[in-house]
């Protein structure tokens, strides 16, 4: 086999460039079969391999496994799980000839109103990073390539192609780049995604301080980066910055300005080198294990059934217990009245680049018919129409649901009701954000009908995120799926008949409301609350919450004891070694069951001017217990447990101080503590007071008026100014409506097609659209829109 050196030595200046820049959707370039290509597909939690690339059918795929998704297998806190889920989609995509898989996704949750929210793992930087270091061992064990997305701040749909995250230093390392880092210096991903969204004014594709100078330069990354579909605006920029491949195919647009500039003498062969050689190294990885891959002489053959076996065991571990006034497990054997059409048109994934096409497998509905005698109540509609027509259907089920409950209860007046409600498809998804935290209207309604015939009734809930149950106090248990996968029907089921134990915890806080960060309608994004994001918030700011990270409840009991933090004085000079923070747990009830211990650090705050949250996670494991059994667990801190991001000294450093060591069972319920005092420097010597100040980052950002727009606007800033691009806009959303199977605009698959394309710079819309969005017609809109 050859060397990179020798391929790169065959490779022609022309070639070079062309190898930069995806073929088709999928693919790398073969320079006439010189270097082997690698074949990308979607992730994150199933294999969405699209062999059709049509722009507005993300939905037609080859059948595969649907794991559960991030915001579910995150709340199983069981690194195995990530690492077994990513194993399993290995196998799927080797047997599709697969090099890469498009996830994990790991950006941080800065607000439950993120619509893709469901494909992250968590508000909190270790709990994410921990997750995707395991996604991205077991992805890689099977020697298939991972890729981290969205690099980075991608935190809201409005406006992800074009808007500015503006951030302070020490949010952006502490809470933004933390995750990405601890899974890059930890499993080395084959791969990086950068994201569509501009840092403080600069495009991540074209973001050196990202691409470079962070993530080679200090965390040692070495695969490759490549964008976001369309991410690359600016080519040779961007080539510069540290962006090795352009995805998907421009169609030659990139490889002109390419070449236009190492004419120019702006860009040297070297530079060219220096991308493909990392292309090249990765192909041929690759290449050697070529035989495990479809066709080859040890390539695995894919059960479905065991695949599927995998998808159950890691719903059952993801979901959540949110209340239980012991009414779950529920008896098996008795009647129940199932009510909610989620309960059999199940919402077990979420919508855009993620959407896996599955195999048909048993819903909710059919899987309690194994435990009980069941009736079932549509009582709303799940699907989206037109709002008139849906409300009028709302209307119905809900007369004739009351009807039937009524009738059911009495003759069945101790029978229990499972009620499925959640956010319907609509409401959240890839390319938008949601407006509140509610529930549909007739979700509600319907409960508020129930309730009114009987209390005893319990909740079976889905969505993305977090979502507001205060509408539902009499409930008598809550159990969230979140969006589990194709096996969420018989998780569902057996969590509720008690034949599996819940054990997932929130891996984001549930608010009352929404106090900081909801996505907002503007190119700047201002990311005031620096490093307070999510519990940090609420817990600096002794604000209630609806449900506290950390939280989930199990049908056993754990209890601890015997902490022992040691050294009890620490420096990251000493030759004392980590902290090592160790305790017992024993489950003291009569069922077996897994705890997920976690352990926090409580902040010395001495200057409140100085923004720092009260307490932080800093480790955590799951421990499985049999009913009586106890375990000893010893959780090894890290250097990064007692220190902020230096503003002053540019690098992570110690705060001295005493800080309390709490072990808890979630982020509210600690069990026990103990304090340490740790050497440092004072928080004064390392950052300023008002650092967001200083850094001068919250700015409006310069946009083009009229007479001024280029091709690196997008369609959507143009209109403001333009009559005729907002005609052309009417248009273009008409076409994407009538040419989608569904014909709505609450159909995801629409959404996304819509914001794709007025949001888009148009420059990416030359890449993504296939074609249809030529340069010459950019540049007429452009010129038409100056006019
Ligand atoms: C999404 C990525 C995805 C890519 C390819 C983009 O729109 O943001 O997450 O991997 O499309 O489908």
């Amino acid at each position: 086999m050859k060397t990179t050196e020798e391929i790169l030595a065959t490779l022609s200046v022309d070639e070079k460039i062309r190898l930069l820049n995806g073929v088709g959707n999928w693919n790398t370039f073969s320079a006439n079969g010189k270097v082997p290509v690698i074949s990308v597909s979607d992730g994150p939690h199933g294999l969405r391999h699209q062999v059709v690339a049509a722009i507005n059918d993300i939905n037609n795929s080859n059948i595969a496994t649907c794991f559960p998704t991030a915001c579910a297998v995150s709340s199983s806190w069981n690194v195995d799980a990530a690492k077994k889920m990513a194993q399993a989609i290995a196998t799927e995509a080797k047997a599709e000839n697969v090099q890469i898989v498009l996830g994990c996704g790991m950006n941080i949750k800065r607000s439950p109103l993120c619509g893709r929210n469901f494909e992250y793992f968590s508000e909190d930087p270790l709990l994410s990073g921990e997750m995707a270091a395991g996604f991205v061992d077991g992805m890689q064990s099977k020697n298939v390539g991972a890729c981290l997305k969205h690099f980075a701040l991608n935190n809201q749909e409005k406006y992800r192609q074009s808007s500015s995250s503006n951030v302070d230093e020490r949010a952006l390392r502490e809470i933004y780049l933390a995750g990405f880092e601890r899974t890059v210096r930890k499993s080395q991903p084959h791969s990086i995604m950068c994201s569509y969204n501009k840092i403080n004014g600069v495009f991540s594709s074209a973001n050196k301080k990202l691409l470079t100078d962070i993530l080679r330069d200090d965390w040692g990354f070495k695969g490759i980066v490549m964008s976001d579909w369309g991410a690359n605006i600016d080519a040779v920029n961007s080539l510069k910055a540290g962006l090795d491949l352009g995805m998907p195919d421009s169609n030659r647009y990139f490889d002109k300005q390419l070449k236009a500039a190492y004419d120019k003498g702006e860009l040297t062969e070297a530079d060219l080198d220096k991308a493909c050689k990392r292309i090249i190294d990765l192909a041929l990885k690759y290449d050697e294990h070529k035989d495990e891959y479809v066709g080859g002489s040890k390539a695995e053959p894919v059960d479905f059934k065991v695949q599927h076996n995998i998808a159950f065991e890691l719903a059952c571990e993801s979901a959540v217990l949110l209340k239980n006034d012991g009414i779950f497990p529920l008896a098996q054997k008795q009647k129940v009245l199932v009510v909610g059409e989620l309960a059999q048109n199940m919402r077990f994934q979420g919508g855009g680049s993620s959407h896996i096409s599955t195999a048909p497998y048993p819903d909710a509905l059919e899987s309690l018919k194994k435990y009980y005698d069941v009736e079932y109540v549509p009582g709303y509609l799940s699907t989206f129409c037109k709002a008139a027509k849906k409300q009028k259907i709302n209307e119905k089920r809900k007369t004739d649901a009351v009807k039937k409950i009524s009738a059911f209860i009495e003759k069945n007046p101790r029978a229990p009701v499972l009620y499925f409600c959640g956010l319907e498809e609509s409401y959240e998804g890839e390319g938008f954000d949601r407006d509140d935290l509610k529930l549909p209207q007739s979700h509600i309604d319907l409960y508020k009908e129930i309730i009114k015939i009987t209390k005893n009734i319990a909740l079976v809930t889905f969505s993305g995120s977090a979502i507001d149950l205060t509408f539902a106090p009499e409930a008598k248990a809550i159990l969230h799926m979140y969006l589990c996968g194709e096996a969420c029907g018989e998780a569902c089921a057996a969590l509720i008949a008690g034949e599996k134990n819940p054990s997932g915890k929130l891996a984001e806080t549930w608010p009352f409301k929404i106090e900081v960060g909801a996505p907002v309608d503007d190119l700047d994004v201002d990311y005031k609350e620096g490093v307070l994001v999510g519990y940090r918030w609420y817990e600096t700011k002794n604000i209630p919450v609806q449900y506290e990270f950390g939280f989930g409840l199990s049908y056993t009991k754990f209890e601890y004891s015997d902490l022992k933090v040691e050294p009890k004085e620490w420096s990251l000079s000493s030759s004392k070694g980590p902290v090592e923070v160790t305790f017992t747990i024993q489950n003291i009830g009569n069922v077996d069951g897994c705890e997920v211990a976690q352990v926090y650090v409580k902040n010395p705050i001495d200057d409140l001017e100085i923004s720092r949250s009260v307490i932080e996670l800093k480790g955590f494991e799951k421990v499985f217990l049999k009913a009586g059994e106890k375990k000893t667990v010893t959780i090894t801190l890290d250097d990064r447990a007692f220190s902020v991001y230096s503003t002053k000294k540019k690098c992570f450093a110690t705060v001295q101080g005493e800080y309390t060591i709490c072990v808890g069972a979630s982020v509210k319920d600690i069990k026990l503590s103990s304090t340490i005092k740790v050497q440092g420097q004072d928080i004064h010597e390392l950052v300023q007071k008002d650092a967001q100040e200083q850094e001068g980052i919250f700015i409006k950002h310069p946009r083009h008026k009229k007479g001024e727009f280029t091709v690196t606007d997008s369609l959507i800033a143009m209109s403001q100014e333009s009559t005729y691009v907002r005609v052309l806009l009417k248009i273009y959303r008409l076409v994407i409506i009538l040419s989608s199977k569904s014909k709505s605009t609450d159909d995801p698959a629409v959404k996304i097609g819509i914001t794709g394309i007025e949001e888009n710079p148009l420059e990416s819309l030359i890449s993504i659209s296939g074609g249809r969005v030529t340069e010459k017609l950019a540049r007429k809109i452009v010129k038409k829109a100056n006019k």
